[in-house]
């Protein structure tokens, strides 16, 4: 969600208003992925890098998130919007997972959409943690180190658990992955905007998914195919 800061300082404004203005973007596009039917929405809303900004913008960051966790709390009820966070969210302050927590379980057999967000997340950081496990388990004896292959390991990727990335918006006229859902979106049609992310609407959102419509997705083969052959797509 790029441009925030950018956003702000264009207007002579603090970088923190240009993400409370990123927030209401936030709401914005929930809602209009909720209209569209898309099954899994996952905002890059905080990275592993993040952390080394300026403190007042971390704080400030949080208090956003805490604030938009607490007033959304009934249109994702009333939608029907699974809430869930990726990251090492066991870093983010008390203030937050004290709403964060609650809000996971409170919605976590709703199925209209999954909102997932990255928070203290990185893609490499993700991977890391995956072989950390594995590797403890294979150390434990439960798991023989022969069985690691791409289908278990993919298993044990929790931003895969929604499945894999068919779209990846990048806004703010970057045109960088930058250590986002690296696992999954291996096979992503990558979608970037000069749009800064405060301004990113509605029509934003759809001329991206109109712009995946017209890719013809092949994963590495000659013929097109509709879906990725997905390990877990048979369960
Ligand atoms: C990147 O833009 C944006 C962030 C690091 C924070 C994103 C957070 C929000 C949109 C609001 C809080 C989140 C939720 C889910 C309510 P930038 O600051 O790097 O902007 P720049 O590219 O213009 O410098």
């Amino acid at each position: 969600m790029d441009g925030n800061g950018r956003w702000a300082q264009s207007q002579g404004h603090l970088r923190t208003l240009g993400h409370r203005e990123g927030s209401h973007a936030v709401r914005r596009i929930v809602r209009a992925a909720r209209r569209l039917g898309v099954q899994a929405l996952t905002l890059f809303a905080f990275s592993e890098q993040n952390w080394e900004r300026p403190a007042p913008e971390v704080m400030a960051l949080m208090e956003l998130l805490r604030e938009y966790l607490l007033t959304e709390r009934e249109e994702l009820l009333e939608n029907g919007i699974r809430l869930r966070a990726v990251g090492r969210i066991d870093r983010l302050p008390a203030t937050v997972r004290d709403v964060l927590d609650p809000l996971m379980a409170e919605t976590a057999e709703l199925r209209g959409m999954t909102l997932t967000l990255a928070l203290s997340y990185g893609g490499r950081e993700e991977i890391v943690d995956v072989a950390r496990r594995l590797a403890e388990r294979a150390r434990a004896g439960e798991l023989d180190p022969r069985e690691v292959d791409e289908a278990l390991f993919e298993a044990n990727v929790p931003s895969v658990d929604v499945g894999r990335v068919d779209l990846l918006v990048r806004t703010g006229g970057e045109q960088r992955i930058s250590n986002f859902l690296l696992w999954g979106a291996a096979y992503a049609e990558l979608h970037f905007t000069e749009r800064l992310w405060p301004d990113f609407d509605e029509a934003d959102l759809y001329e991206a998914v109109a712009a995946y419509q017209r890719r013809d997705r092949r994963f590495g083969r000659v013929t097109s195919a509709d879906h990725e052959p997905h390990p877990r797509a048979a369960e």
